[in-house]
C-alpha cells in the first residue's frame, strides 16, 4: 500500500488531532503517503484531499477539535455518493482509509468497503464511549472530566444555596458518560436511558438524601434519559414534591471542546499508528481498540450490531456512596 488518507467523521472530540498525527507520522514512517480528507465524508464527496507530512501535524497533539474539520454527510448515505466518492479515492490512487469516528462514521466506511473494495479502518473517536471493541474512545475522558469540573463548580454554590441542581449531560442514547461522571462527582442520582427511575423512586431519594442530612443535591440527567432532559425532569420532580426551587445546567457542547486529556493523547497515539499497520497487514472492515490494555481489532459492524452496556454494577455504586 503506497497510499492512503485519514478523515475525521460525526461529532468532533478532544484527542482526534492526535489521532490524526499518530495516522500520519506512522505512514510516513512506514513509507506511504497521507491524504488528509476534508469535513469527512463530505470531503471524500466533494473530493477535497490535502497531502499531509509530519509537519502538517505538528503542534496539533494538545489542541481539542479536529484540523480536518468534520460533518455528518446525508450525500454518503446514498449509494450514489459512496461511488462518487470511490471514483475519486481511485482517481488520487488512495488505497486504504482510516476513519475516525463513531458508530455513524463506521456505516459509512462499511458499505463503502463492501460496495467498493475500498479497505477502511476504524479508530473510535466519540465522547460517548458508546462502542464495543475498546475500553475507551477517544475523547471520552476529556469530556468526562470537562464535565465533572462543572459538577464541582455547581456543587460549591449548591452547598452555599442548600440547592438542588439537575446537570445534563452528553452521550446520546448511551448513559456511561453520564453514570461515570455522577460516581467521580459525587451524585445524589443519575438517569440514563438504560436506568431512570419513576418520578416518585427519585423523589424518594432525594428525600432520604435530605432526611440523611444532605442539604443540597446534583442529580446528573444523561441527554438521551427516557424522562426527557434535565429540565423536564426538574419540571416533573417540581410537580410532584416539595423540591420547588431547583436549578438545571445543561452542559451541553462545553463537554466536547477543550484540551485532550494526557490519556486521550496516549490513546490517540497508540490507536492511530495500530490503524495504519493494520491497513498495512492487510486488514479491512475493523476498528482498531484497547481492551485491557491490549490491541485488538474488531469488525466495524460490532459498532452498530451490539450495544455498549455499562454493567450494573456501576449504577449500583452509584447508589451505594450516594447514601
Ligand atoms: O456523539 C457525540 C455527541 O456530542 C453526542 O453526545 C450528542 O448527542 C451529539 O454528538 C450532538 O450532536 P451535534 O453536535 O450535531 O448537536
Amino acid at each position: 500500500m503506497r497510499r492512503i488518507g485519514v478523515l475525521t467523521s460525526g461529532g468532533d472530540a478532544p484527542g482526534m488531532n492526535a489521532a490524526i498525527r499518530a495516522v500520519v507520522r506512522t505512514a510516513y514512517a512506514r513509507g506511504m503517503e497521507v491524504f488528509g480528507v476534508e469535513r469527512g465524508f463530505q470531503g471524500l464527496v466533494d473530493g477535497v484531499f490535502r497531502p499531509m507530512g509530519p509537519r502538517s501535524v505538528s503542534s496539533v497533539i494538545n489542541r481539542g477539535g479536529t484540523i480536518l474539520r468534520t460533518a455528518r454527510c446525508k450525500a454518503f448515505l446514498a449509494p450514489e455518493g459512496r461511488a462518487e466518492a470511490a471514483a475519486l479515492l481511485r482517481q488520487y490512487e488512495i488505497e486504504g482509509l482510516v476513519v475516525i469516528g463513531g458508530d455513524g462514521s463506521y456505516r459509512g466506511a462499511h458499505a463503502l468497503g463492501v460496495e467498493h473494495s475500498m479497505p477502511c479502518v476504524g479508530v473510535p473517536g466519540t465522547i460517548d464511549n458508546d462502542i464495543n471493541g475498546t475500553d475507551s474512545t477517544i475523547g471520552y475522558d476529556t469530556a468526562l472530566n470537562t464535565a465533572l469540573e462543572a459538577i464541582d463548580r455547581i456543587r460549591d454554590t449548591a452547598d452555599s444555596h442548600d440547592r438542588l441542581f439537575f446537570v445534563e449531560v452528553m452521550g446520546r442514547e448511551s448513559g456511561y458518560l453520564a453514570l461515570m461522571c455522577g460516581i467521580a462527582g459525587g451524585a445524589e442520582a443519575v438517569i440514563t436511558p438504560e436506568d431512570a427511575p419513576p418520578i416518585p423512586e427519585l423523589v424518594k431519594q432525594l428525600r432520604a438524601g435530605r432526611d440523611a442530612g444532605k442539604r443540597s443535591g446534583i442529580v446528573v440527567v444523561a441527554e438521551g434519559s427516557p424522562l426527557g432532559g434535565a429540565q423536564a425532569v426538574a419540571d416533573a420532580v417540581a410537580a410532584q414534591s416539595e423540591f420547588q426551587d431547583s436549578r438545571v445546567v445543561v452542559a451541553g457542547h462545553l463537554q466536547r471542546g477543550g484540551v485532550p486529556t494526557a490519556s486521550d493523547r496516549i490513546l490517540a497515539a497508540r490507536l492511530g499508528a495500530s490503524a495504519v499497520d493494520a491497513l498495512l497487514a492487510g486488514e479491512a472492515d475493523v476498528m482498531v481498540g484497547v481492551s485491557h490494555n491490549e490491541s485488538v481489532l474488531s469488525p466495524l459492524t460490532t459498532a452498530w450490531e451490539t450495544e455498549r452496556r455499562y454493567g450494573k454494577t456501576w449504577m449500583d455504586l452509584s447508589h451505594l456512596l450516594a447514601t
